[in-house]
């Protein structure tokens, strides 16, 4: 800044001298017109308004000057810097519209060149074919229960009327997970994947008031070998029905209807006793094979591949719940009844699309999953 002006006389100040000021600003003017692109118009923005530009030292000078002589100078020093701005605002728009323009021709798009098709994914079967299943029961006023696959061994065991050390535990080869707090590792830890979605009936009964209509699909877990008609991870569809004077009639009834929804008219199931802790009576289901319809039966003629020739085909589980169970959950069994089913998914898949091998479900090779692709 210049030492203070002792003759009051702005015209003195070298800088703040009209001329002066006239010429700094075509400078700047200047400058800005030359600008080729916004990246030149953003230096001579630094250089002509920053800090350290002819302007702003010329208008630092005007603390140097005699109040009296400061309106004027200020004034000369602010019209120009208002020019300038005025200029590089008017030139930036100028330039964007420039490179506006020319990114449209530069990045322009020939869309009726011909392209390479990206193959669309493909939902698994086994999600299309759990949800088809949830929704023959959710019209029917089912609701969809989920549970977790990390489970208690008291939700997946015990209150499923499974006694401890009872062979029946061995009925389903069960992985042992560690612990909550790893003091206990593999068997006895309390905690399993479950082995069925058996432990969802428990959770719903537990959670729900009777009556209870729940349909509960799931990811299930056993040590079992993957081989052609077994996996260690598979999925199960659950069904449990509580209500006041449900029986074995009303279990038929609805496992005849899910097998007619799922394969066509004509379709049945049939029972054979079983055991299962936590129903009884309990029993095995069968559906009628949807190929053969039953007349491969008896007939070298037209045998049968997908049921061998016997006319039914295993399904699964299925029961009256055992009272027991019913306690163990705080329903009254003097009151209510109920009946439940499960049975595999990946089984009821393998009959429904003639799949030799289940390890083709469970490779995730998109060639196996594509034909399956547009069912939703
Ligand atoms: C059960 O898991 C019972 N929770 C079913 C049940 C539910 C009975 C409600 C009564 C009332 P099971 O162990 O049989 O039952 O298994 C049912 C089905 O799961 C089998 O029929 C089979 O289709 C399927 N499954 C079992 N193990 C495997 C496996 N390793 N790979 C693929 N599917 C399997």
């Amino acid at each position: 800044m210049s030492a203070p002006n002792k003759s009051y006389d702005p015209v003195e100040v070298e800088a703040l001298k009209p001329e002066e000021i006239a010429r700094r600003r075509d400078e700047a003017l200047t400058a800005i017109a030359a600008a080729g692109d916004l990246e030149a118009l953003r230096e001579v923005k630094v250089a002509h308004t920053g800090d350290r530009s002819p302007l702003a030292l010329a208008n630092r000078e005007i603390g140097a000057l005699p109040p009296h002589a400061k309106a004027d100078a200020g004034k000369r020093v602010g019209q120009a810097r208002g020019q300038v701005n005025q200029a590089l605002k008017a030139r930036q728009e100028e330039l964007e519209a420039e490179r506006d323009a020319r990114v449209l021709v530069e990045e322009a798009v020939d869309v009726t060149l011909p392209y390479d098709r990206t193959p669309a994914g493909a939902r698994h079967p086994i999600t299309t074919f759990s949800e088809r299943i949830e929704d023959v029961f959710v019209a029917m006023g089912y609701e969809v229960a989920e549970g977790p696959e990390v489970e208690a061994e008291w939700f997946n065991f015990d209150a499923l009327n499974f006694p401890p050390d009872h062979p029946a535990r061995e009925m389903q080869d069960t992985f042992f997970v560690r612990g909550a707090k790893g003091e206990r590792d593999g068997e006895g830890s309390g905690v399993v994947l479950r082995t069925h979605t058996s432990p969802v009936q428990i959770r719903s009964m537990i959670d729900r008031e009777p009556p209870i209509y729940v349909i509960c699909p799931g990811r299930t877990y056993r040590t079992d070998e993957l081989d052609a008609t077994h996996t260690p991870v598979f999925h199960q569809v659950e069904l449990l029905a509580i209500d006041e004077g449900l029986t074995m009639a009303d279990l038929k009834g609805t496992l005849d209807h899910m097998v007619r929804a799922l394969f066509g008219e004509g379709m049945s199931t049939r029972l054979r006793p079983n055991f299962f802790p936590f129903t009884e009576p309990s029993a095995e289901m069968d559906m009628l094979c949807y190929v053969c319809r039953g007349e491969s039966v008896g007939n070298p003629d037209r045998p049968c591949r997908t049921c061998s020739s016997e006319g039914w085909i295993e399904l699964g589980g299925c029961g009256m719940v055992n009272p027991r169970v019913l306690i163990a959950c705080g329903v009254d069994p003097d009151r209510y009844s109920g009946f439940a089913f499960g049975f595999g998914i990946e089984r009821m898949l393998m009959f429904r699309h003639n799949v030799e091998d289940m390890r083709d479900m469970v490779e995730g090779d998109v060639r196996f999953t594509r034909p399956f692709g547009m069912e939703i």
